[in-house]
């Protein structure tokens, strides 16, 4: 445990938006507000290049009702960026913006990227001799943080999807007889996690993912196989880190001669009404990464496991691998027919 500081907060989101990415930042200014050892609250306004900017917000002017109505907002507050700082000048810049502020914590909500930041701030800092604490909030809707089992964002997305691809298989039930096979693809990045889950939920004949190579024609089998027992609507789904989901649609349709779409979903995912837990365990995230700085503790990213919120070296969490649940895969084509 390290001596305690005093000094302002500051706390910024990166990466693309989720559904509970403000609960985080609600649990944060909340619980911020409650310690002597905090003197301000400053946000910075889209991510990093906020803080390069100098474009910060006094979230402890914001009112009551606001901070509560974050907690139950989708998208980014704050705004957020996709910029990775990239010199050594950008750094410095960091530091000295930090030092014209006080800011002793410093809190990043984000991915994998964004937990890189931190964690490159934490050691400008360190080497500079200006003491400070940095902590990481896991939050990514791929949920492949090797740091958490389950990342808040993730499953409200996995909702999202079950939820539109059973109104889309409506949709082709109510075109009696005409079969149809809807080749969707779902965000990722270059993990395939959301398209698993999704798949196992909605019942796809197939479900194609960066981590397992795959043969076209197995999946072309599966569909014929299917047809052949009475079988007339078909999903599969693509994670976008496999992508080329026209191509397969088309190949699909010329070894199968059944109609086939493909459906390419976008940001739509990620915005939308959130699960229960995705909500109270961002919302759990936030408050527990400022409770650390009570225990003088810095240099943390704060993930999920056991289902239990914990925190973990920077450094360690950047090293972690995160395993592809296959035995789950593998269920998936079993139950699939
Ligand atoms: O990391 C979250 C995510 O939604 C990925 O699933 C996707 O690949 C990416 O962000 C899309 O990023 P952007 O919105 O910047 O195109």
């Amino acid at each position: 445990m390290e001596e305690q500081l005093t000094g302002n907060v500051l706390v910024a989101q990166s990466g693309g938006p989720t559904a509970v990415i403000n609960s985080s930042l609600a649990g944060i200014i909340t619980e911020a507000l409650n310690h002597d050892c905090i003197e301000e609250i400053y946000g910075a306004l889209n991510g990093v290049e906020g803080i390069l900017n100098e474009e910060f917000v006094d979230l402890a002017e914001e009112s009551q009702q606001t901070v509560r109505g974050l907690r139950y907002t989708p998208a980014a507050a704050l705004g957020t960026c996709r910029y990775k700082l990239k010199s050594e000048e950008d750094y410095a810049r960091v530091i000295e913006v930090f030092k014209a502020h006080n800011i002793r914590f410093f809190f990043y909500i984000g991915g994998n990227d964004s937990q890189d930041t931190a964690n490159k701030i934490a050691d400008h800092a360190a080497a500079q001799g200006y003491e400070m604490r940095v902590i990481g909030v896991a939050k990514t809707i791929d949920n492949d943080l090797p740091v958490t089992d389950h990342c808040p964002g993730y499953g409200s997305v996995v909702k999202y999807l079950c939820t539109t691809i059973r109104e889309l298989a409506l949709d082709h039930e109510a075109m009696g007889n005409h079969d149809l096979v809807s080749i969707v693809e779902v965000m990722g990045r270059n993990a395939g996690h959301i398209a698993l889950n999704t798949g196992v939920a909605c019942g796809a004949t197939a479900i194609l993912v960066p981590e397992i190579e795959f043969n076209i024609e197995d999946v072309i089998k599966k569909i014929k196989t299917a047809r052949e027992n009475g079988k007339e609507q078909f999903i599969v789904i693509v994670a976008e880190g496999v992508g080329h989901t026209e191509e397969i649609a088309k190949k699909i349709y010329e070894e199968t001669g059944i109609e086939s779409r493909a459906t390419i979903l976008g940001h739509v995912q990620r915005g939308g009404s959130p699960t229960v837990r995705d909500r109270v365990v961002a919302s759990e995230m936030g408050y527990y990464a400022v409770e650390l700085l009570e225990k003088g503790i810095g240099n943390r990213v704060v993930g999920m496991k056991d289902g239990k919120i914990y925190d973990v070296d920077i450094q360690e969490a950047l090293s972690m691998k995160k395993p592809f649940d296959k035995r789950l895969y593998d269920i998936a084509n079993e139950i699939s027919f």
